[in-house]
C-alpha cells in the first residue's frame, strides 16, 4: 500500500460533532486543508474555530443532493480542488423491528444510504476528471452483524450503505483505478449517536465497552495516510464479524 504524504483538502460530513468533529481536529493541525459540513450552523462553526484557517464551514443537510454539489464547488472555489470525501454524518433509531413504521425505514435510508450516494455523485465527477480521489464511508459494525435489534432499520441501511460501497469499489477499479473507496466500520462510540437516535433511546456514551470518537478518528486518518479499503476500527473485530458467520445457515444434505 502506497502512503499519502502530503496534505490533502479532506471533506468531512457529520463534522459539527462526534467522529466528524474529532477527525477535524485531529487533520487540522497537520496541515489539511478541510471542509466541515452539518446542519447545525453553531456547533460547526466551533469546530471550523478550533480548526483554523485552514478549515471551511459549509452548512448543508446531506440528504439534500443540491446543498452537497454546491459543498463540493465551495470546496473547490476555496482550495482549488478535493482529495477526499469522508460520509460520516449518519444517525440511528431505537425501535423493535416488529414495530417499524414506513416512515422509520424511509429515514434510515435517507441518512444512512441516499445521503452517502449524494457524496458520491457530487464528487465523482471531480475525482474522474483528476484520475484520483478516495470516497470514505463510515458504516458500523452493525453494517456487518444485526446485533443489535432496537436498531434493526438503522442495521439494515447500514447493510445496504456497505453492499454499494464494495459494488462501486469493484466499478471504480476498472473505470477510474485512481478513485478508491474505503469502509470503516466502529462499534460503539462514546458519542451523542444514542441520544440523537430517531426516537431517542439509551445514550451511547453510557454502554460498557465503547471507544472514544478520537480512536475512531484516527483510524480515518490512518485509511487516508495508507489508503486502505477495508478497517475496523477495534482489535478483534474482524474475527468477531467471522465467528457471527461461521455459524449461520447449513448446507442441504
Ligand atoms: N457512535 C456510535 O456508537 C457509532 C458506532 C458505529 C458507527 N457510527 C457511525 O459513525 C458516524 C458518526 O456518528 P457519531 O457517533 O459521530 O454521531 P453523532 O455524534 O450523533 O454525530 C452525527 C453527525 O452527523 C450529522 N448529521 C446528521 N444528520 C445530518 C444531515 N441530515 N445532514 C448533515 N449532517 C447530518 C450531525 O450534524 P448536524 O446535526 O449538525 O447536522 C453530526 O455532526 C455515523 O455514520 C454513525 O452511523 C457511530
Amino acid at each position: 500500500m502506497s502512503e499519502q504524504t502530503e496534505a490533502n483538502v479532506i471533506l468531512i460530513t457529520g463534522a459539527s460533532a462526534g467522529i466528524g468533529a474529532a477527525l477535524a481536529r485531529q487533520l487540522a493541525p497537520k496541515g489539511h486543508r478541510l471542509v466541515l459540513v452539518a446542519r447545525r450552523a453553531d456547533r460547526l462553526a466551533e469546530v471550523a474555530a478550533d480548526c483554523g484557517d485552514n478549515a471551511l464551514a459549509v452548512v448543508a443537510d446531506v440528504t439534500d443532493q443540491a446543498q452537497l454539489d454546491a459543498a463540493i464547488a465551495a470546496a473547490i472555489a476555496r482550495f482549488g480542488h478535493l482529495d477526499v470525501w469522508v460520509s460520516n454524518a449518519g444517525q440511528g433509531i431505537t425501535r423493535q423491528p416488529s414495530q417499524l413504521t414506513d416512515s422509520d425505514l424511509d429515514a434510515m435510508v435517507n441518512i444512512n444510504v441516499k445521503a452517502v450516494w449524494n457524496g458520491v455523485r457530487a464528487a465523482l465527477p471531480h475525482f474522474a476528471e483528476r484520475g484520483t480521489g478516495q470516497f470514505i464511508h463510515v458504516s458500523s459494525m452493525l453494517g456487518r452483524v444485526p446485533f443489535a435489534p432496537i436498531r434493526s432499520a438503522y442495521v439494515g441501511a447500514k447493510h445496504m450503505m456497505n453492499a454499494l460501497t464494495a459494488s462501486l469499489r469493484i466499478e471504480l477499479a476498472q473505470s477510474h483505478p485512481g478513485v478508491i473507496v474505503t469502509l470503516v466500520s466502529p462499534g460503539v462510540v462514546f458519542t451523542e449517536f444514542g441520544s440523537s437516535a430517531l426516537h431517542g433511546g439509551p445514550d451511547s456514551r453510557a454502554f460498557p465497552d465503547g471507544q472514544s470518537a478520537e480512536e475512531v478518528a484516527a483510524v480515518i486518518e490512518q485509511a487516508i495516510l495508507t489508503r486502505a479499503t477495508d478497517l475496523y476500527t477495534r482489535a478483534g473485530a474482524q474475527a468477531r464479524v467471522a465467528g457471527y458467520y461461521a455459524t449461520l445457515g447449513s448446507d442441504p444434505a
